[in-house]
């Protein structure tokens, strides 16, 4: 791939190359996964936390990662064997590359149970406020192998069709049409659940802070949404970069996207936190949250079913767009090494899917007595790539960027024809993130989340 003016592999017009990005960022972080943790982890302070995480780490982390893939023009192996040939840092590159195929193995799950819950809420079995009742679908649907399997079976035949069609015809154009309708659709859900009876209530606890729930695993959980949700550390920046034009201003369209996606997931929150609360659902109840409040909403309205089929038909969309670009990683780095795309894309799918059938069994009664630190294998995925592999993968860029790699070159990148960077103060700015505050920031909260103070000390006393 060649980030050049070559017009088959290069996004075409500004709007793509922004949307494009938007569509790797925005996905069901946004409307299943930060509503979930929001929920377990007790509201507006791990909100909070969220926000500065996605400041502080995220904005500089995705500049640095767009810089390096249109740096080179190429997949992220070869992009650090051009940029640190024969040099550890190709590291880098594996653990996106793993840390990606996790995210995607598990998250394939879900998008299957999205699928599912279209076909439902479109045959009308979907009706009822009864947080019960509700569960029960939910059961039937996530944690049922057969149903589960299917949803995740056609997740990836999907993904493998728009991948086959390349990155204009498939990603540019599908990203296009549905991410401004989901966030209209979201915004008029949002204000409708304004007027819902407790919708004080949700809106307290999205957005009044308690800091007595905040721990250090609470701080780490946020952190790695903020990972997962701008798509850092999973390969797809880079891709995507080395899919930019020069003339595209990179820090920019980085902090639209920061900003969209933030935008996107408040007002999800706003969306489902009133309707927890009136409908007496458990705030707790995580990755079932999203599928039984919606529901639940449209359940005695007139016409509710056509809303609620809607809003999982463009959920779907905004899952695909993300799981598009994360098996494009793989794809990428397949064509890097020689394979034509249909092969390439092939070989991608089927084994991100066989690891992805571990992970949905894993919350069926097949697989669910094997665990591992007592985690069922989904949730091992998800723990491992957003908590721990993608926050050391951000830790070792910033290292990469901000040490190894010549200022010279990557300010001449940033900058290029003349962008947003040739203000002094914030390209300095952003270079004293990058060298000091994101590795300082990404030990601190990885040290204390997963307690490695103790071990240390267990070992040394
Ligand atoms: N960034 C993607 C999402 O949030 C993975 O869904």
């Amino acid at each position: 791939m060649s980030s050049d003016n070559n017009s088959s592999t290069v996004f075409t017009s500004k709007l793509g190359v922004l949307v494009a990005t938007l569509g790797t960022a925005v996905g069901l972080g946004n409307i299943w996964k930060f509503p979930a943790l929001t929920g377990q982890n007790g509201g507006a302070a791990f909100v909070i936390i969220y926000i500065i995480a996605c400041f502080a780490l995220g904005l500089p982390l995705m500049i640095a990662e767009i810089t390096l893939g249109r740096m080179t023009g190429k997949d992220i192996l070869s992009t650090f064997k051009e940029l640190a040939p024969k040099s550890a840092w190709i590291i880098i590159a594996i653990f996106s590359l793993i840390s990606g195929i996790l995210v995607i193995a598990y998250y394939s799950d879900v998008v299957g149970w999205v699928f599912i819950y279209f076909g439902k809420s479109l045959f009308g079995g979907l009706t009822t406020t009864d947080p019960a009742i509700a569960k029960e679908i939910f059961d039937s649907v996530a944690f049922s192998a057969p149903s589960a399997l299917l949803g995740q079976c056609i997740t990836f035949a999907t993904i493998a069709i728009v991948l086959m069609l390349g990155i204009h015809t498939g990603i540019e154009r599908v990203s296009k049409i549905f991410l401004p309708i989901l966030s209209v659709l979201l915004i008029g859900i949002a204000i409708h659940n304004l007027f819902l009876e407790k919708a004080v209530d949700g809106l307290l606890f999205l957005f009044k802070p308690d800091f007595s729930k905040v721990t250090p695993l609470v701080i780490l959980e946020a952190v790695g949404l903020a990972f997962f949700k701008l798509s850092l550390a999973v390969g797809t920046l880079y891709t995507y970069g080395s899919y930019f034009p020069k003339n595209q201003n990179i820090p920019l369209v980085a902090t639209r996207v920061m900003f969209a996606d933030l935008a996107i997931s408040l007002i999800a929150g706003i969306a489902i936190f009133p309707a927890v609360f009136t409908y007496n659902f458990e705030v707790t109840s995580g990755t079932s949250l999203l599928f039984v409040t919606i529901p639940a909403v449209f359940a005695q309205i007139p016409g509710g079913s056509l809303i609620t089929t809607l809003f999982f038909l463009l959920t779907v969309f905004a899952a695909l767009g993300a799981s598009i670009a994360l098996v494009e990683v793989s794809v990428a780095t397949l064509i890097g090494r020689g394979y034509s795309r249909p092969k390439a894309v092939l070989t991608a799918v089927i084994s991100i899917f066989a690891l992805g059938i571990f992970a949905t069994l894993s919350l069926t009664p097949i697989l669910s007595d094997f665990q591992i630190f007592g985690l069922p294998i989904f949730s091992l995925y998800d723990f491992c790539s957003s908590n721990i592999m993608m926050p050391i993968g951000g830790f070792f860029t910033a290292i990469f960027v901000g040490y190894a790699m010549d200022k010279k070159s990557i300010v001449q990148e940033v900058t290029s024809q003349h962008t947003f960077f040739q203000n002094r103060f914030l390209l300095e700015g952003w270079f004293i993130l990058i060298r000091y505050v994101v590795p300082a920031l990404i030990l601190i909260v990885l040290f204390n989340g997963l307690n490695l103070w103790s071990t240390i000390e267990a070992i040394f006393t």
